[in-house]
């Protein structure tokens, strides 16, 4: 029988801005799973990053399964009463539709799923990203699967060697492509770069894998609630799934991709470009600039539908020079203060009081003669010589 692992997210109150989790908020969510989940779950756990609680869920119901979904979200529902009690900071903030319509999908909540062929020891590893989007996930993730420097089981494991299909979103479009790593890296590389419209959504192996054919190994959250709200409610806060060891990337290769701290957007009211901080739980809180963006790593097995774990993977000391040197890019951009590139472009910056002001300005802007700016450039791949 296939295994089915839910995760879905949201945060749903924050102490004391948009910091961290309220333990009383996250014990109701809890509760509310083991007390609704019994019959409908095999096993499931909940965590945090920042102000996003986290229900992994197993089950054997499928992906999009209405009753998981209405669990999750009920949970959530549930919680934000207890955080509307107390007075919590967006209380309900990512639940952005006001009834359940049968799949959690559009509704706010993040979810990633996959239904598995669950191996005779299933490890996997949840990460979870707060102060950032789902595009944050495009560089590890290409790392893990198609970068032979980050995982060198590409090219010295024989069931690794043939490389993995990506599924890859573009979510301004809202179109999906499948590509295989490696003939398609360049291909693959020209999209996910411009992260905020392509995302990998899912990695599968490949029909000839060994020991594991044509399987879904990793999923990412895709949502994006401006897209569902018109307007910003807050950061997208990713989480991803990711199958590891016997013909998929190590635990060790999996978690080497987030050794260097690359620039993610998001931090401030979503806003700016900042390093991703691999860390522990006990630093899954969001302080300096309401950042800088996190991510935690929690490593499960699975065993007939049972969890074991987690080992809280960033917990460790080898990984104190990616944090040193996020704090080092935190310390280096923040004097830039409003000025790009730390401050994102105008198009992709979730606040904005630009137009308002341009339009109070608007009479008092002079004509200069010159040639305006064409709006969108041809491409080009000229030569000079
Ligand atoms: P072990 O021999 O400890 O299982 O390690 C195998 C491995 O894949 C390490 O990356
Ligand atoms: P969250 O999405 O984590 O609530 O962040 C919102 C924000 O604007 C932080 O400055
Ligand atoms: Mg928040
Ligand atoms: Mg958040
Ligand atoms: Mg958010």
């Amino acid at each position: 029988m296939k295994t089915t692992i839910s995760h879905i997210k949201a945060d749903i109150g924050s102490l004391p801005g948009h910091s961290s989790v309220y333990e009383p908020v996250v014990q109701e969510v809890g509760k509310f799973i083991k007390e609704h989940g019994n019959g409908i779950l095999t096993d499931h756990f909940i965590s945090h990053v920042g102000d996003d609680i986290q229900i992994t869920m197993i089950h054997n119901r499928g992906v999009d399964n209405s009753e998981i979904h209405e669990l999750a979200w009920d949970a959530f529902i549930a919680g934000t009463a207890v955080a509307k009690k107390v007075g919590l900071y967006g209380a309900g903030q990512d639940l952005l539709k006001d009834s359940f319509s049968g799949n959690i999908k559009g509704m706010g909540p993040g979810v990633a799923e996959m239904e598995i062929n669950a191996r005779k020891s299933e490890p996997f590893i949840i990460y979870m990203m707060d102060k950032t989007e789902p595009g944050a996930f495009n560089f590890p993730i290409f790392k893990m699967f198609a970068d032979p420097y980050n995982t060198p089981g590409l090219v010295i494991d024989p069931n690794m060697h043939d490389g993995f299909k990506f599924e890859i979103w573009d979510i301004i479009e809202g179109k999906k492509i499948y590509l295989d790593t490696p003939d398609h890296m360049y291909d693959i590389m020209g999209m996910i770069g411009s992260k905020s419209r392509y995302v990998i959504k899912r990695v599968f192996t490949k029909k000839n894998h060994e020991k594991l054919p044509d399987e879904n190994v990793s999923v990412i959250t895709t949502d994006k609630l401006s897209f569902i709200a018109g307007e910003y409610v807050g950061k997208d806060d990713p989480a991803g799934i990711v199958r590891i060891q016997s013909g998929l990337p190590a635990s060790g290769e999996s978690l080497e991709a987030f050794s260097h701290p690359y620039l993610v957007s998001g931090w401030m009211r979503g806003s700016f470009n900042g390093p991703l901080m691999p860390v522990g739980m006990k630093n899954a809180n969001m302080t300096r600039f309401d950042g800088p963006p996190r991510v935690v790593a929690l490593g499960f097995v699975l065993k007939d539908g049972k969890l074991t774990g987690p080992m809280d993977m960033f917990d460790d000391p080898a990984f104190d020079g990616a944090r040193k040197t996020a704090v080092d890019v935190v310390d280096y951009l923040r004097r830039m203060g409003p000025f790009e590139p730390h401050r994102l472009p105008e198009d992709e910056m979730e606040y904005t009081s630009l137009p308002k002001v341009l339009e109070r300005l608007k009479s008092q802007f002079q004509h200069i003669d010159m040639e305006p700016a064409k709006k969108k450039l041809k491409v080009s791949t000229k030569d000079f010589d």
